[in-house]
């Protein structure tokens, strides 16, 4: 009993010291963008993007504009190493500030004054945390690390997931990268039968004729003869995100961190079940996002799984109104697992967005996926990012 009580003392003192502690200037950055609260007081702190929307006055107007300013004086003002012992937060920190900075690239008349204040003071803090390579290399892969065996082991050699690349060597996500930050996108697929098939069904994808035929009216996408090849029972298709950094030269580097990783499976039942969404979807959905809190604190499973029921506000193909403020629209944030299907809404083949290229407007040639490799592909991202006006824009201030 003594023991126990002994250890319970412990304990209160412990966790006394922990509240006691003032969160680092990093911990208050994270926070005062990713505990940002919706208009009915949720926080999704576990989004990849910063809730932050074109038409939106957040970090733009008032207090969270006043703290932004205050705390990137005081990022820069301490020697990165002492303020950043943590080399996972400083990775959290420098992302964040690199999607902000953005942000504030966007050009509008009604802050146009406040963003431009925030741009070069975003860009010094950013280049104040650049990333050495042995910073680099001491970032757990929260993949690799990852004990949770509902995670697809995409980087396994001996895997038979295949990472694919397009003939011409753009992104294959190309809508993703188009209009999501800081981050490489990378599509991989598994055939159910190994990999040798998987590379056999690429060389039929590449065959079909494009323009593939679409539907006029509403409903799915594409008539259900537009693709003559067909995906199998139990076909795999994986979207993984992981973090980019800035290099202390102002490079854009790889990180090891996956942020995302969404999952479709080819299951016929679910046209049959209740989890029967939109449409003819007839995958099962699943995604994994990146547990802030844990990758800090070191645990080896920082990647969760997105519950059947959760919900997040939507940034990739939202509208520009800011979902949190707008009193028009009371926060009502999609099923993250339900939402899947207003895009990947038609069966198998045609539901492969990196081969239908539906996003991308009317692709007249097959895109000619093959196969690549996670290295490959996040170079290639780069370099197209590299070329992006927002990254023009941080380099013009980067010099200062
Ligand atoms: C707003 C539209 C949209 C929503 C919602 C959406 N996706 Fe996608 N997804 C795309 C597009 C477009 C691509 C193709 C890559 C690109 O161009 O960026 C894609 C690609 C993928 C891929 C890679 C294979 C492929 O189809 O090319 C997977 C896996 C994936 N999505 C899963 C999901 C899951 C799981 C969800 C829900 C959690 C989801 N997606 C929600 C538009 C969407």
């Amino acid at each position: 009993m003594r023991r126990f009580l002994l250890s319970f003392t412990c304990l209160l003192f412990f966790s006394a010291s922990l509240f006691a502690a003032e969160p680092s200037i990093g911990q208050q950055f994270l926070a005062l963008i990713f505990e940002r609260q919706d208009n009915s007081g949720n926080a999704y702190p576990h989004m990849a993007d910063a809730p932050l929307w074109p038409q939106g006055k957040y970090l733009l107007e008032g207090e969270s504009n006043q703290k932004l300013h205050a705390l990137l004086d005081q990022l820069v003002a301490r020697e990165a190493k002492t303020q950043f012992p943590n080399v996972r937060e400083k990775a959290l920190v420098q992302n964040a500030l690199w999607q902000v900075f953005d942000y504030m690239t966007l050009d509008f008349e009604e802050q146009r004054d406040a963003r431009a204040k925030l741009r070069p003071k975003l860009v010094a803090a950013i280049r104040h945390l650049g990333f050495s390579p042995a910073e680099l290399a001491a970032l757990p892969d929260n993949l690799a690390t990852a004990e949770n065996r509902d995670l697809p082991r995409l980087e396994a050699s001996d895997s038979a997931w295949i990472a694919l690349s397009m003939k011409d060597e753009k992104p294959v996500a190309a809508a993703h990268t188009m209009q999501l930050d800081a981050s490489a996108f990378t599509v991989f697929y598994k055939h159910p039968d190994g990999r040798a098939a998987g590379l056999k069904l690429l060389d039929e994808l590449a065959k079909v004729p494009f323009p593939l035929a679409r539907n006029e009216r509403g409903g799915n996408f594409f008539p259900d003869n537009a693709i003559p090849v067909k995906l199998p029972e139990g076909m795999q298709v994986a979207l993984l995100r992981r973090m980019l950094l800035v290099d202390p030269e102002g490079r854009i580097v790889a990180s090891p961190i996956t942020q995302t990783l969404q999952l479709r499976t080819r299951d016929e039942r679910v046209l049959q079940q209740r989890e029967r969404m939109l449409y003819n979807a007839d995958a099962r959905m699943q995604e994994f996002h990146l547990d802030r809190a844990k990758y800090l604190a070191g645990v080896k499973d920082s990647l969760v799984a997105v519950k059947p029921d959760e919900r997040e506000p939507l940034v990739f193909q939202a509208h520009q109104y800011d979902a949190y403020d707008d009193q028009d629209h009371v926060a009502q944030h999609p099923i993250v697992l339900q939402h899947c299907a207003a895009c990947h809404r038609d069966p198998g083949t045609a539901a492969l967005h990196s081969f239908t290229r539906f996003f991308t407007g009317t692709v007249k040639e097959n895109p000619g996926l093959r196969e690549s490799t996670l290295d490959r592909e996040t170079r290639i991202t780069i370099r197209t990012l590299t070329e992006r006006d927002d990254w023009k824009e941080l380099q013009k201030h980067w010099a200062k």
